[in-house]
């Protein structure tokens, strides 16, 4: 499924916008502050049903409005339209549609449409705590696989029933019964995790070799306690702990991944640009992996291509994505000279659209597709 067309009012700087997009590649230049990354981030929430910038429905909403819209017109794979609509008014309930017909649930939208997006607050995935690294996994993973997804919710809800309990009154029997549901949805959940970081583990190494030119390689390993013993196990040998404590201290809500270079730890050892070009093969590898698993090519939206890389590797990456295997891609640059010259030199065909504040000033109109 590719975007056609992106409708939108009042969603962040953008007052009202329709942008038409190209089944392949698309790039979005203009200055800073103008609205490359918004126009990204609605095409993420028409997705995921929200943000990609961890701001909540309402920070979406234009300052002084009350309301904004995102709707998104796919084309499928029988070359039928599909509209996905997004509406959030403050202090109420976003509606997500499909075709008319409302979401009961919005986990149910998650995998419709795969997107991916690589944005320079990825650093975060590297640096920050082992919290942001299980957000990246189940984000992936729930784009392919809703049982992951439904083993996830009800872990989570368990867990902070469980949570509550240690907190107020440990009952022995209940804490039983929690132990057994949570033992039961975390082997599901590690198995799934363990299964997907092996796969992933092996393409990553493939992307980062071809952006670097072999210059180093990478590694990624999923650490889990739950790898070498069962949480029923875990939950019964930590009991008397996590009383104490108050809190769950086993579970796959405490799992990491590591990344290495060259055998060291990528957080430490790797500089901005590698760390960058990590996260860049993370992202295709993920893109090829969710190809690969619901044969739907993820719409690919690249902020700011040129962060912290050096052309030569722009270049790689931009012929990767404009290879047969990638669906439709949508990058940012604030510089149109080097971008253009950029895809040029490779040849490859795109659409341009120019950019200032909260408008699209040029490329952006229907017919042009
Ligand atoms: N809810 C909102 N209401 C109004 N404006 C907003 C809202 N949220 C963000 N903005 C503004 O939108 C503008 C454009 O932001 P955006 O991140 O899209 O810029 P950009 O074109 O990606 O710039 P850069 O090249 O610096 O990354 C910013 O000035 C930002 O403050
Ligand atoms: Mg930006």
């Amino acid at each position: 499924m590719y975007l056609k067309k992106l409708s939108l009012i009042n969603f962040k700087n953008l007052e009202q916008a329709e942008i038409a997009f190209d089944r392949r590649i698309n790039c979005i230049v203009g200055d800073n502050g103008t609205c490359k990354t918004n126009i990204l981030d609605a095409i993420y929430y028409l997705s995921m049903c929200k943000s990609a910038l961890s701001m909540s429905d309402g920070q979406c909403v234009m300052h002084g409005k009350e309301f904004f819209v995102a709707d998104g017109t796919y084309v499928n794979a029988d070359g039928r339209n599909e509209v996905i609509s997004c509406t959030y008014t403050r202090g109420s309930q976003k509606t997500v549609k499909r075709n008319g017909k409302a979401y009961t649930r919005l986990s149910e939208h998650v995998g419709v449409i795969p997107v991916v997006m690589v944005s320079p607050f990825d650093s975060a995935l590297i640096c920050d705590a082992a919290e942001e690294r299980r957000r990246y996994l189940n984000l992936f993973i729930s784009q392919f696989d809703s049982r992951y997804l439904s083993t996830l919710i009800r872990y989570n809800g368990v867990l902070a029933e469980r949570n509550r309990l240690l907190k107020i009154s440990p009952n022995e029997s209940v804490l039983q019964i929690y132990d057994m549901q949570l033992a039961e949805s975390a082997a599901v959940i590690n198995e799934i995790r363990r299964e997907v970081c092996e796969e992933l583990g092996g393409v990553v190494a493939r992307y980062y070799e071809k952006l670097s030119g072999g210059c180093e390689s990478v590694g990624l390993e999923y650490r889990s306690e739950l790898n070498i013993t069962p949480l029923d196990v875990l939950l019964k040998a930590s009991r008397e702990r996590d009383i104490i404590n108050g809190f769950t201290s086993s579970g796959v809500h405490r799992d990491d991944l590591l990344f290495t270079i060259d055998g060291y730890p990528l957080r430490k050892f790797g500089s901005q640009g590698q760390q960058k070009s990590f996260v860049v093969a993370l992202k295709l590898a993920q893109c090829q992996i969710i190809a690969e698993r619901c044969g739907e090519r993820p719409v690919l939206l690249l902020d700011d291509i040129f962060d912290r890389l050096d052309r030569g590797r722009v270049v790689e990456l931009l012929r990767t994505v404009a290879a047969e295997e990638f669906g439709q891609v949508v990058i940012t640059d604030c510089n149109k000279e080097r971008m253009v010259q950029v895809l040029e030199q490779l040849g490859v065909e795109y659409r341009l659209m120019e950019v200032s504040h909260g408008a699209v000033v040029s490329g952006y109109e229907e017919d042009r597709v």
